[in-house]
C-alpha cells in the first residue's frame, strides 16, 4: 500500500522554482520547442505531440523539420491530400496518427477558423486528441495550468511521491498526484522540464539522483527507493507471428504491391502481398495458396524481423518473375517501378523487406 507523501503549497512552489532553474540550464533544444522567452507555435506543438506519442524524441527530431517544410501551417496541412500526409509520415510509424492529425487540422479549419482552441476540453473534442495530448498542447502551446503526464512524467511522479503500486494499476493514483501538482507559473516550461528530467536524470534505470534538482522533495530518494520505482506488473512476452511475403517483378521491372484495408494496423498503406501472419511458420501449401501469381518462386536468403508494440513478426521472402502468360491472382494489383518506391506510402516493415530483396539480389 502506498503511503501518502503530500507536498504543501509552499513546497510545490519551491519544487517548480528548483525545476525551472534546472531547465534553464539543462533543458533540451528540440526543433518544435520555442526558445526561452519566445511564444510557442500551437501548430508545431500539436504536430510534435502527435509524432511523439509512439515515436522516440531522436526519430521525431529528424523527421519534424521536413514535415513542417512540406506542411508549414495548419491550413496547408488541412488542404493537402491524405496520401501526401501519409507519405511525409514515413519513418514515424503508426500511421493512424497521420490520418488523425490530418482530420484534426481539417476540423480546426472548419470549426475554429484554423486556430487551435486553448482549453483542454475543447482540444479533446477534436479528432485524435486524447486527454494526454489535450493537456500537453494546452500547457505547452497556451500556458494553460495543467500537468500533462506522459511516461517520463509518470516515472518522476511515482518517485516524487514514492508510489509503490505497480504500473499500470498506479496510473489513476498518479493522475490524482498530477492534479495536486498543477503548475501555476509557466505551465508550459514546467511540463517540458518534467519531461526532460524524466528523459535524462530521472531515467528508468539507475536514476542520477545526485544531479536531480528535485532530490530535496523526492520521497523515493528519502526512502532509498528511487532505483525500484515505479514498480512494474509482470508482463508477458510479445507473441511471435510468422509470414512469407512475395516480391513479384513484371517484365518492365515494376513490382507488385497491394493496399492494406482502410482500418486497422498500417491502414491504407501499400505493402508486398504476403501470407496471413500466423502463430507458426506457414506451410508450403499455405505459401502456394497466398502467392499473387502462378510462377516459379525463389527464396530470398535471410528473413526480416519487425517488432510491433503487440507482437514480433518474422517474415521470409519469395521472389518471382511475371511473364506474358503467367496468371496473376492478385485482385487489385498496384504496380510500382523500383525508382518510384519513394512515392508510395510504405510502412517501415515493407521498406525492410525491399531492402532485403535488394541486398539478396
Ligand atoms: N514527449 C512528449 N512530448 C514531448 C515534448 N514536448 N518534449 C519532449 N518530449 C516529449
Amino acid at each position: 500500500m502506498t503511503k501518502t507523501h503530500p507536498l504543501s503549497k509552499r513546497e510545490t512552489s519551491t519544487l517548480y522554482r528548483d525545476l525551472l532553474a534546472w531547465y534553464a540550464e539543462h533543458g533540451r533544444t528540440l526543433p518544435w520547442r520555442a526558445r526561452a522567452g519566445e511564444p510557442s507555435d500551437p501548430y508545431r506543438v500539436l504536430v510534435s505531440e502527435l509524432m511523439l506519442q509512439q515515436t522516440t524524441v531522436a526519430t521525431v527530431t529528424k523527421r519534424f523539420a521536413p514535415f513542417m517544410a512540406r506542411f508549414p501551417t495548419l491550413s496547408a496541412l488541412a488542404a493537402a491530400p491524405l496520401d501526401d500526409v501519409l507519405h511525409a509520415w514515413q519513418g514515424l510509424g503508426y500511421y493512424r496518427r497521420a490520418r488523425g492529425l490530418h482530420a484534426c487540422a481539417q476540423t480546426v479549419v472548419e470549426r475554429h477558423g484554423g486556430r487551435l482552441p486553448e482549453a483542454p476540453a475543447a482540444l479533446e473534442a477534436l479528432p485524435s486528441i486524447g486527454p494526454y495530448t489535450a493537456a500537453a498542447v494546452a500547457a505547452i502551446a497556451f500556458d494553460h495550468p495543467v500537468l500533462a503526464v506522459d511516461a517520463n512524467v509518470e516515472r518522476v511522479l511515482a518517485r516524487l511521491f514514492a508510489v509503490e503500486t505497480p504500473l499500470p494499476q498506479a496510473r489513476a493514483e498518479l493522475r490524482r498526484r498530477a492534479a495536486g501538482l498543477t503548475p501555476n507559473e509557466r505551465p508550459g516550461d514546467s511540463v517540458q522540464a518534467l519531461m526532460d528530467l524524466g528523459a535524462s536524470v530521472c531515467r528508468p534505470q539507475r536514476p542520477a539522483c545526485t544531479a536531480c534538482p528535485l532530490r530535496a522533495h523526492c520521497a523515493a530518494f528519502r526512502l532509498g527507493l528511487a532505483d525500484h520505482l515505479p514498480a512494474k506488473a509482470a508482463r508477458g512476452a510479445r507473441p511471435n507471428r510468422f509470414a512469407v511475403a512475395f516480391y513479384l517483378v513484371r517484365p518492365d521491372g515494376a513490382v507488385l504491391f497491394r493496399r492494406r484495408p482502410p482500418t486497422g494496423l498500417l491502414a491504407g498503406l501499400a505493402e508486398l502481398p504476403s501470407t496471413a501472419w500466423t502463430e507458426a511458420p506457414p506451410m508450403a501449401t499455405e505459401i502456394a495458396g497466398s502467392a499473387p501469381a502462378d510462377c516459379r518462386w525463389e527464396a530470398v536468403p535471410g528473413r526480416v524481423r519487425h517488432v510491433f508494440t503487440h507482437l514480433v513478426l518474422d517474415i521470409e521472402l519469395r521472389r518471382g518473375e511475371l511473364r506474358g502468360t503467367t496468371p496473376l491472382l492478385e485482385p487489385a494489383p498496384l504496380w510500382c517501378a523500383p525508382q518510384a518506391f519513394d512515392t508510395l506510402a510504405l510502412p517501415t516493415l515493407t521498406r525492410k523487406l525491399l531492402a532485403q530483396v535488394a541486398g539478396g539480389a
